[in-house]
């Protein structure tokens, strides 16, 4: 063999393992910032708050603790669709700390990485482990606790343990929902988890149509519509105070996503003589973000159809609102039909006037993630993982006339 030949071969094979490698490879699908590359410290607590545990909490704010109790915060670890891509992905550490950020929700401490990346932890036993505050998920203090005091807001209050004043409530948000993607192997904007980044201004970029550039942090907006505002008592027998709802309503309910939108199915009037036009204009006019946003498992899917008086379709039209991530050997961003923030879009079902329709009907159903990525990770659902948050019929009568 020639040295040339020689050279390209062994160019060809290294290319090879190095694909074969990206093909098995754990993947690094965020950045781990500092932010959330070490569980929080418990190590100092006041004695009034005990053993950190919601309950301990809801003694005193019980209210809290109810909304608290109906949350997925509250379920952020036992959540069986979390437990099935967590077990599918390996278990890898660092889905804990945001899932499970407490030092004691962690049978692991984390001494140091091995890897600039901090994808490879060197761990260790935890004497301080507490299984049941692991099972409370993104629990109060997971929000609420740093250096031994309790961060709140309002800063006049008259609590029996230490507190701290934030400058503004989205704070707490940022930890785990603002997550960079960006390094050298990754081509997409942001990362499957703690995605409301794209709230955020790309740094260096053009922020994208619909984007919202906001590089101050009290602008974002999640308190406000993520934590409804109510005057009540913080504790039994308290000062009425400006609070706001421990609700955190997203996904996983139909009201707060019909909330983003706005949607009408219509005929437009067009003199066309063959065919009548139908339009489904769907909008997200109440999110600040995308919509859906969150892990690009989240779409919409639209059904536009024409059916005959036996009920059989004779048109159709299937869309999907929905972000294409490719995995493997690179992650690209694909393409992303979702909403960004504002955006209206149009799709039109054409039906010929003699088509013997007797209805057309458009639905458009949220799903939390699809049944093929159900089945692959093997999430055994008890409650659906796909709803309707939109449905319409049009009549149509003989003529081709109204509704
Ligand atoms: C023994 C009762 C008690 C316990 C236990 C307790 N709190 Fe409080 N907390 C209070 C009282 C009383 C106030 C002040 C109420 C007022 O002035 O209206 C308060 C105030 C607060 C505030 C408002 C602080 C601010 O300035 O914005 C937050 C937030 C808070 N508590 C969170 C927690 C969390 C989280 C836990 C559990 C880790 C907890 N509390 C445990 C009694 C308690
Ligand atoms: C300690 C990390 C952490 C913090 C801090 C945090 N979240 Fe979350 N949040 C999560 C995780 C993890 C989930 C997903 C839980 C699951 O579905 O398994 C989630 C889910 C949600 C959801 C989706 C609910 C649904 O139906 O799917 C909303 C909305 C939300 N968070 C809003 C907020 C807001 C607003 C704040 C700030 C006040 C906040 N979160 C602070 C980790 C966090
Ligand atoms: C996902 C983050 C998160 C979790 C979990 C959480 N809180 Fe809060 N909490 C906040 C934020 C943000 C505020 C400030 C809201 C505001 O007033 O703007 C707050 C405020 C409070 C206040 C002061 C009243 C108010 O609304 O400002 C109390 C009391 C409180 N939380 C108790 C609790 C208790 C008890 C739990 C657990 C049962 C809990 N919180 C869980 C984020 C959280
Ligand atoms: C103008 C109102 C508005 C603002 C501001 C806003 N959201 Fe939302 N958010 C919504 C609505 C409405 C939905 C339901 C539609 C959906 O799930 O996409 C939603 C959904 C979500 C979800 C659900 C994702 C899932 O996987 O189910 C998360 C998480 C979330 N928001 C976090 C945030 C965070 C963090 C911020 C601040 C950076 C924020 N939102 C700001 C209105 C808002
Ligand atoms: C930086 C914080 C962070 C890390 C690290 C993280 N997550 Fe999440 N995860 C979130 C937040 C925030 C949400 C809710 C909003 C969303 O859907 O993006 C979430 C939602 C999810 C959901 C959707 C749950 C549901 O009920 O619909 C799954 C599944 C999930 N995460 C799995 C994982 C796995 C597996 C890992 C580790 C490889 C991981 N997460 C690491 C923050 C994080």
């Amino acid at each position: 063999m020639s040295t040339g030949r020689r050279i390209t071969l062994l160019v060809a094979i290294v290319l090879l393992v190095f694909l074969a490698w990206r093909f098995i490879r754990p993947m690094n699908i965020f950045v781990v910032e500092d932010r959330f590359a070490w569980p929080v410290d418990t190590s100092a607590v006041p004695a009034v708050l005990g053993d950190l545990r919601a309950a301990q909490c809801g003694a005193c704010h019980q209210e809290f603790y109810k909304e608290w109790q109906t949350t997925i915060h509250s379920q952020a670890w036992t959540d069986p669709y979390f437990q099935a891509d967590w077990q599918f992905d390996d278990r890898q550490h660092i889905c804990r700390l945001c899932h499970t950020p407490l030092d004691r929700q962690q049978p692991h401490k984390v001494l140091d990485y091995r890897d600039r990346a901090k994808w490879q932890p060197i761990m260790e036993d935890n004497p301080d482990f507490d299984a049941q505050l692991q099972h409370e998920g993104v629990t109060c203090a997971a929000c609420h606790f740093r250096d031994g005091r309790i961060v709140g807001v309002l800063g006049d209050t008259d609590a029996p343990h230490p507190v701290k004043q934030l400058t503004s409530a989205n704070e707490v948000c940022v930890r785990c929902h603002v997550v960079n993607g960006d390094s050298w192997d990754t081509f997409f904007r942001f990362p499957p988890c703690g995605t409301v980044a794209e709230i955020r201004e790309t740094a260096g970029s053009e922020p994208v149509s619909g984007e919202l550039s906001v590089t101050d942090i009290a602008a974002l907006g999640c308190v406000d519509c993520h934590m409804p505002a109510v005057e009540r008592p913080l504790v039994a027998g308290g000062p009425v105070r400006k609070a706001r709802r421990h609700l955190w309503r997203g996904g996983h309910d139909p009201a707060m996503v019909k909330k983003a939108l706005t949607v009408e199915f219509v005929e437009r009037t067009l003199s066309n003589t063959e065919m009548r036009t139908f339009v489904l204009n769907i909008a997200n006019t109440g999110a600040a973000h995308y919509v859906p946003t969150g892990t690009p498992d989240r779409h919409f899917s639209i059904q536009l159809r024409a059916v005959s008086a036996l009920g059989e379709t004779i048109e159709e039209e299937d869309i999907l609102l929905k972000r294409h991530v490719m995995w493997r050997p690179f992650i690209v961003d694909l393409w992303d039909t979702r909403l960004p923030r504002g955006e209206q879009r149009s799709y039109t079902l054409a039906v010929p006037r003699d088509s013997g329709a007797m209805a057309v009907e458009a639905v458009v159903r949220y799903h939390l993630l699809d049944e093929s990525r159900r089945q692959r990770i093997g999430y055994e659902n008890t409650t659906p993982i796909a709803y309707e948050v939109f449905r319409r019929r049009i009549t149509l009568s003989a003529g081709g006339g109204g509704q």
